[in-house]
């Protein structure tokens, strides 16, 4: 529709069909013909009349449906505005990729950027419009659920996948193949105080600056048509109600023009934060604020209007958030075609299709991190194998987000193993859960419980059967609902009842893999200490059997890195390799041991550290050098590596860049992440990796405050992880 017509449509609405548009509800709202007022319209408190007018609907997908939602809406509906469908499509629709947190491990922003494009492809079909989604928040700490829909803890990865997805997702806008992306949760909602869910973040402003702001701003600048708030505070005010994170940051800072949503209900909670006193108070506080959707709750519905009329808000604020959304619905071609690319023919050819699953599994194999090997891995086909554990023959491989899948089409580790091993039986060891453990799933009231077996004799079947076996594969983890939304947990140990598996198998003295299966690291001790091979398989998604597979039998040489670092145990966190330098660093301090900064009872180092990844080959690095030790505002310098692969297989490095300010006017980071290139290395074969090193690679939140560098010292280290010691030292000199 031309600007024109869209702003002749706008000025036809009245301010009831305007505030319409600022609402947003579940698509249960409209799936009969007749509102239910006894069911989901009385439990938001949502004038019966009102539904008709909301402007968005959310979590609700397949062709057909939406299209006779949005049938059903615009016969309802007086200026024929079409309805936009928003879902969470996370790691995938119905094809499931690894949770984020497993993308955010192969380091490779290109092949993220394709699930996106198949994730949008599927869920363009099925008529969605919006995906909420990519989650940016940077992470740091394991307790908090949420960490699984994250990339992970680095700033300069986290830029690089934000922008890979938004990209992904929005494509060229075609109806049939794009869909919009609203980047989440805005802002810092990744660091929690104790990584408790939904808990205060409290952060300077140079770190959020330096640390958390950067991957929305990535997203923002790649085009991203709407930004979700979180429900976190920042500075002592919720985000859903901060005009400085809303106006003068996202919209006047920033320039962000698109659509900002409010995360669930997050609108109403200002109430419960103790911000307002009351709905009224809130919806004005969030609408002043920028924020401009209500995500299911009836406070802009039930208060805007009156707002207006008393004269307490300014109708300018209305005005300029239902355009943005008509400006958005514009953009998506709904005027013109209000089922977009729901398209039940296309729906049959492309969900799941051939192509799309075996590019899964492909993610699958670059996903997994390779965390131990005492040369067991790969496994010979003919080798006689028993895989057990409560995640053998499981088919819940897909994460707490994968909201479309069809648990039927997961291929299970045993599915894929015993399609390309000659010898593969399973028995599944142990429950899920320990006996006491209670775990709330999604709402609904259910609780999940140990899974009523035996664990004794489940036990004894293992045993019984591992006597046969030349290897065991033991898979073990968190239940799926233990990380996601809600799945804090002060305890990152796995269930006791599986470490009791592991040892007593231990004890058979045979190889045992452990594959592990988690929305978080967990701390990994006594697993490292009862295995001969570990292999982090995150929750692989729908090809996660076969993709496993392909590891285990060596048809794939692992390659993926950790994007978080695996604490030695709970009381680290949170943790992450890119710390600020101490007065008193542990390693180098002259004062006495004990008056360092240390843990008297741990190391402080993590079990494994960010950028740590094993691979079936054994590459190291050699000879690094710069082009020169004098860097200009004009003149870049090369770093060089010689890395060799001193194997007989051929193999995938990443080789990471990291960059340290020796001096700055404020504490800077011990190591910062600048740089990932992924060399091909065949048996034996040397080549020389280069990364170019600019002044603006060195820009931080100076003292003064303004992004800038500083003229002094730094360190260029270049090797396999964020551990690596190779370094040469330049000068910066503006
Ligand atoms: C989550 C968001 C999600 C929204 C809609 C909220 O509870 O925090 O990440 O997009 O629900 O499902």
């Amino acid at each position: 529709m031309e600007q024109t017509k869209l702003v002749e449509l706008f000025n036809s609405l009245t301010l009831d069909e305007k505030i319409g548009q600022l609402v947003q509800l579940s698509g249960n709202f409209f799936e009969s013909n007749d509102v239910i007022p006894t069911g989901p319209v009385s439990k938001v408190g949502i004038d019966e009349n009102k539904v008709y007018q909301s402007g968005s609907i959310l979590n609700t997908s397949g062709a057909k449906q939406l299209k006779d939602i949005q049938d059903r809406y615009l016969e309802k509906s007086d200026k024929k505005i079409p309805m936009l469908f928003m879902a969470d499509i996370i790691n995938g629709f119905k094809t499931v990729f690894p949770i984020s947190l497993g993308l955010g491990c192969s380091f490779d922003p290109e092949m993220v950027k394709k699930t996106a494009q198949i994730a949008a492809k599927e869920a363009a079909v099925s008529g969605i419009h919006v995906t909420f989604s990519p989650m940016v928040d940077l992470v740091r700490d394991a307790r908090w659920g949420r960490v699984m829909e994250s990339n992970g803890e680095d700033v300069y990865l986290n830029c690089l996948y934000a922008k890979a997805m938004v990209e992904g997702y929005q494509g060229d806008n075609d109806p049939s193949s794009s869909i919009a992306s609203c980047v989440k949760h805005f802002a810092a909602y990744g660091a929690p105080v104790a990584g408790r869910e939904y808990n205060t973040v409290e952060l300077s402003e140079r770190t959020l600056r330096d640390q958390y702001l950067p991957s929305y701003k990535a997203a923002v600048d790649a085009g991203c048509k709407l930004v979700m708030t979180s429900f976190n505070t920042i500075n002592g005010i919720p985000v859903t109600g901060n005009k400085e994170i809303l106006r003068d940051l996202l919209r006047d800072e920033w320039e962000f023009n698109g659509v900002v949503i409010s995360d669930h209900s997050a609108i109403k909670e200002l109430i419960p934060h103790g911000v307002v006193e009351d709905s009224k108070a809130a919806a004005k506080l969030a609408i002043e604020a920028g924020c401009d959707i209500d995500m299911m709750t009836s406070t802009y519905s039930n208060n805007l209007k009156e707002l207006v009329e008393s004269g307490q808000l300014d109708k300018k604020f209305i005005d300029e958030a239902c355009m943005r959304v008509l400006e958005l619905k514009n953009d998506l071609g709904l005027f013109e075609n209000p089922y977009r690319g729901a398209d039940e023919e296309a729906e049959k050819k492309y969900i799941m299709c051939d192509e799309f699953r075996q590019f899964a599994r492909e993610t699958v194999s670059k996903t997994c991190v390779l965390l131990k090997n005492n040369s067991i891995l790969p496994l010979n086909k003919n080798q006689k194998l028993l895989v057990v554990g409560p995640y053998a023959n499981n088919n819940n491989l897909s994460g707490s987000w994968s909201i479309n899948v069809d648990p039927e089409k997961v291929i299970t580790v045993y599915d894929g193993l015993k399609k390309q091993g000659n010898h593969v039986s399973h028995t599944n060891g142990s429950p899920l859960l320990d006996e006491d453990s209670k775990l709330d799933t999604f709402g609904y009231g259910k609780t999940v419980k140990n899974d009523n077996e035996d664990a004794q004799t489940l036990l004894e079947e293992a045993m019984n059967q591992a006597q046969d076996a030349d290897v065991i594969i033991v898979t073990l983890g968190e239940h799926p609902h233990q990380s996601g939304e809600g799945g804090a947990r002060g305890d990152i140990t796995l269930p006791k009842v599986q470490i009791e598996l592991l040892k007593s198998l231990r004890t058979l003295n045979k190889p045992i893999v452990s594959l592990i299966f988690s929305g978080r690291p967990l701390a990994l001790k006594e697993v490292d200490e009862n295995s001969d091979a570990i292999l982090q398989c995150w929750f692989p998604g729908t090809e996660g059997g076969d993709g496993i597979a392909d590891i285990i039998f060596g048809k794939v040489n692992p390659s993926a890195r950790l994007s978080m670092s695996f604490p030695y145990s709970v009381g680290q966190c949170p943790i992450s390799y890119n710390e600020f330098s101490t007065g008193r660093p542990a390693k180098t301090s002259t004062h006495s041991k004990r008056f360092t900064s240390r843990y008297t009872d741990m190391p402080n180092d993590p079990y494994y550290c960010f950028g740590y990844g094993l691979s079936y080959s054994n590459f190291t690095y050699s000879n690094i050098q710069l082009s020169d030790n004098t860097l200009t505002l004009n003149n870049k310098i090369t770093a060089r590596v010689t890395v060799t692969n001193d194997s007989e297989i051929e193999g995938t490095e990443t080789v990471q860049l990291y960059i340290r300010d020796l001096v700055g006017s404020v504490v800077r980071p011990v190591k910062e992440l600048k740089g990932i290139q992924k060399v091909l290395l065949k048996p034996h074969e040397s080549k020389e990796v280069s990364f170019d090193i600019s002044e603006d690679m060195l820009r931080f939140i100076r003292r003064d405050m303004k992004f800038d560098s500083e003229d002094g010292q730094f360190v260029a280290f270049i090797g396999h992880d964020s551990s690596t010691e190779n370094q040469q030292q330049f000068v910066l000199i503006k």
